[in-house]
């Protein structure tokens, strides 16, 4: 008889993300076994329980989901997981704190239908949160020269270095854009636009959206108003105004909530994966082809 499926949530707020747990469930999870405030430290005595419970043949019913609001504490736990590992006694691994691979990957997958991202300029504003880093990331790896923006120079730098060690060959240009001006420079000649700040900040203006005439999309993940980019509608999904393609948070929403589920069902099929955003953008791919 087949084993059930069970997943192990590790999340480091102090409550284990509700959102990640529906959906675990709604995405075929027989156990969810969520655990909440872990620290990196602490995955020495948690990890092996799921390791070395069932056999080899077995493990691959058994899955580990990092979450939380942190993503460098998530990268960490992620790290100590996989020091964990013995040989074959393993099991696969999603990251995605703040559903930070899982937006990004749907964000750029939907870019991706307009635009061929090799030879796109973008710019990805407040692009030093969790989603935005990750955006960057995937966009760079796809080729596109991207403009890294943030209120603080310092702060996009240091996202543009730490993704260079990653990846060598992206092409990042930080940028500072803390007054109207500076964004309305930053957007001038860029294709692509992905505005990735907090909720209910706006960050850019309906005029600069009309001024910025080379751009051909506009995607905007702050689902709360006052939303990220005026003039894009949160529902708006492949909506063409003013000659420009238009995605709002829920538009890109419905692709991330399906990215998510699939990259949940694909951890128990094997158990030697380790789902991050370059993984969990190609399965998203595979699922739009
Ligand atoms: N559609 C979906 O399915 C989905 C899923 C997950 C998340 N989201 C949304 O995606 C967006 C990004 O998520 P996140 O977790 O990466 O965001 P975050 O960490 O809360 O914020 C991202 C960046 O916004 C900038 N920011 C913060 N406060 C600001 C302010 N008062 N004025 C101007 N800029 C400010 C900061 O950049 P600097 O300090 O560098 O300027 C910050 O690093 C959020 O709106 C989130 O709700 C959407």
């Amino acid at each position: 008889m087949s084993k059930q499926k069970i997943l192990v949530q590790l999340d480091s707020d102090n409550h284990p993300s509700v959102f990640d747990s529906v959906t675990a469930i709604d995405a075929g999870v027989d156990q969810l076994l969520s655990h909440g405030r872990v620290e990196p430290m602490e995955i020495s005595s948690l990890a092996p329980g799921a390791i070395f419970t069932r056999g080899p043949q077995d493990l691959h019913n058994t899955a580990i989901f990092i979450g939380g609001s942190d993503v460098r504490t998530g990268e960490q736990i992620l790290e100590q997981v996989v020091d964990c590992f013995v040989g074959p006694m393993r099991v696969s691994v999603m990251l995605d704190p703040n559903g930070c691979n899982t937006t990004a990957a749907a964000a750029v997958l939907s870019a991706a239908k307009h635009l061929d991202l090799s030879k796109t300029e973008a710019i990805v504003l407040a692009a030093t949160g969790p989603v935005g880093q990750r955006a960057v990331r995937l966009l760079a790896r796809q080729g596109a020269t991207v403009r890294v923006a943030s209120r603080k120079l310092a702060r996009a730098e240091a996202v543009c270095n730490e993704i260079k060690e990653k990846l060598p060959e992206a092409i990042l240009i930080p940028l500072e854009t803390l007054s109207l001006q500076d964004t309305e420079d930053a957007l001038a000649g860029a294709n692509l636009l992905i505005a990735a700040g907090a909720q209910g900040i706006e960050l850019v203006s309906a005029e600069q959206l009309q001024a910025a005439s080379s751009l051909q999309v506009a995607i905007d993940l702050n689902a709360t108003p006052p939303l990220g980019i005026n003039g894009v509608g949160m529902t708006d999904n492949a909506v063409e105004k003013d000659g420009k393609i238009y995605y709002g948070a829920i538009g890109v929403g419905g692709p991330k909530m399906k990215i998510h589920k699939a990259a949940l069902k694909q951890l128990f099929t094997s158990n030697d994966q380790i789902l991050d955003a370059e993984e969990i953008y190609d399965l998203g791919a595979a699922l739009s082809k």
